[in-house]
């Protein structure tokens, strides 16, 4: 396959040794499937797959999907339509499907498309090696009652500054227009004990930012020695380890911003100042049909809470446009509401009926309006990424340096906020954490040069002073 869409996050391929078979892995979705992507990566590994970044290389290319909209799950049949030619002529290619959309269609993947040889849902990974060597389709779409984590190999092939870690998988929220519930399950915590041996082993590695992953991270209720750990508990304790400079998590719901994590906003130097809350609708009707079980004003508060004990910290969220039953009052409101709090970046989709939610039962928005606002929605949304953007200009930030940039001498990382910035530092090398002074910023990323001390020297949090105010209204909406 002419690699359709190269996804960066997708692990890198190590050089292959001659002979090794060679993997290839595309990753659809959120950041739960990128790490999924890395786990089923080791996994494979044990059997001597390595990776490669060319579907033409391949021996067993594996997509990992999502289902979260329409258009994300129709990608993977165009997809495996422009495999059929590569599977014609090396017909002992091995196809798996792997993901949310595995889940959701089980062997019907294989009806529609008969060149799958593997359909795997995202609870049977630890089985994958072992489909790989079956004769004949193979369908694994169960819950087993073992931990596929209990099964995937240690994480030893890691290497870079940055890494996730799941630490909750499911979600018990049943968003009226959310397949989530029903192909990733139940809300599950991983034992505290585990997750802290798992990020200690991989700050020994290099790891210096973790970000927590969950479908509902915030509901982490994890096995600890002593009782169930809260998120903000599981934080406190990831903060005591040597060399962990960064903690982040995503993706949270506003009901679970308990008391303790947001004072671990405050009080843990660690926790980066950004955090990514989606509140979907500002209208309290689609709330409501949402099945959201928030007000927007209790979201306004909670806000002002988290922004008493963090004035620097950068929202942002998630929307979702014509929703059904959605007037331009409704509407209204969901822009008011992004003017009140002021983000710093959102991603917005236009509603997509996904069949067995019980929102797609509803009559839709007319698809040109639903087109026209969420236009507005981003241009809005776009005006407020800029303005946070451009507030950092002059300011001095802390950049953990990921790779190299394009320009000789410049290295590319993340701020605190997680801009991108581009720091001119021929000294720089992967895995440094730099203070920086931004000296420009376009709509997606930061220029930034060293100021000569390291952000270890004069503690993290270099941008406390700052405080993100909504946006210049525009006359044009
Ligand atoms: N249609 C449009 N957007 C959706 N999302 C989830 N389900 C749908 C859907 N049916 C969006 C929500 C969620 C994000 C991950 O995807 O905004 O927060
Ligand atoms: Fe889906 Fe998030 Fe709602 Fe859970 S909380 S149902 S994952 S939108």
């Amino acid at each position: 396959m002419p690699n359709p869409m190269p996804n960066p996050e997708t692990p890198t391929a190590p050089a292959a040794e001659p002979g090794a078979k060679k993997l290839f892995i595309k990753t659809y979705g959120c950041q739960m499937n990128v790490y999924d992507s890395e786990r089923m990566a080791e996994a494979m590994g044990a059997k001597g797959y390595v990776l490669t970044d060319r579907a033409e290389d391949a021996d067993m290319v594996l997509l990992n999907t999502c289902h979260i909209r329409e258009k994300a799950s129709e990608k993977l049949y165009s997809d495996l339509g422009r495999l059929r030619p590569l599977k014609l002529e090396r017909p002992d290619l091995k196809i798996g499907v792997a993901g949310c959309v595995a889940q959701a269609e089980g062997a019907e993947i294989q009806r529609r498309m008969p060149l799958v040889d593997i359909v795997v849902g995202p609870q049977a990974y630890h089985r994958l090696p072992a489909m790989a060597e079956a004769k004949g389709p193979q369908v694994d779409t169960d819950f087993p009652p073992e931990d596929k984590f209990d099964h995937l190999p240690q994480r030893k092939s890691y290497r870079g500054p940055t890494a996730f870690l799941t630490v909750q998988e499911g979600c018990d929220k049943f968003c009226a227009f959310c397949v989530v519930p029903y192909t990733r399950g139940a809300e599950v915590s991983r034992p505290a004990a585990r997750l802290m041996r798992e990020a200690r082993d991989l700050v020994a590695r290099g790891v210096r930012e973790i970000t927590l992953l969950g479908q509902n991270v915030n509901g982490y209720h994890g096995e600890g020695e002593t009782g169930t750990w809260s998120l903000g508990r599981l934080i406190r304790q990831l903060a005591d380890i040597d060399g962990l400079d960064r903690i982040r998590y995503t993706t949270s719901h506003p009901n679970d911003m308990d008391d303790d994590l947001i004072a671990a906003h405050g009080e843990v130097p660690q926790l980066m100042p950004y955090l990514h809350l989606p509140v979907q609708s500002g209208s309290d009707r689609i709330l409501k049909a949402m099945n959201r079980k928030h007000t927007r004003d209790q979201y306004f508060r909670l806000i002002d809470r988290i922004r008493a004990v963090r004035p620097d910290i950068l929202m942002t969220s998630d929307f979702i446009v014509g929703f059904p039953g959605e007037t331009d009052q409704d509407f209204a409101d969901t822009m008011d509401l992004i003017r009140r709090v002021g983000y710093g970046a959102a991603f917005s989709f236009k509603y997509s009926a996904r069949p067995g939610t019980p929102a797609a039962e509803k009559p839709p928005v007319e698809a040109a309006v639903a087109d026209v606002r969420l236009q507005e929605l981003q241009a809005l949304i776009l005006d407020q990424q800029r303005a946070a953007q451009a507030a950092m200009v002059g300011r001095e930030i802390s950049v953990l340096y990921e790779k190299p940039g394009r320009l000789p001498g410049q290295m590319v990382g993340k701020s605190e906020h997680l801009m991108a910035v581009h720091v001119e530092d021929p000294a720089g090398g992967v895995g440094d954490l730099v203070r920086a002074r931004v000296t420009a910023a376009a709509a997606n990323s930061l220029a930034a040069v060293p100021v000569g001390v390291s952000a270890a020297e004069q503690g993290i949090g270099a941008a406390r002073g700052i405080v993100f105010r909504p946006a210049p209204i525009r006359r044009d909406l």
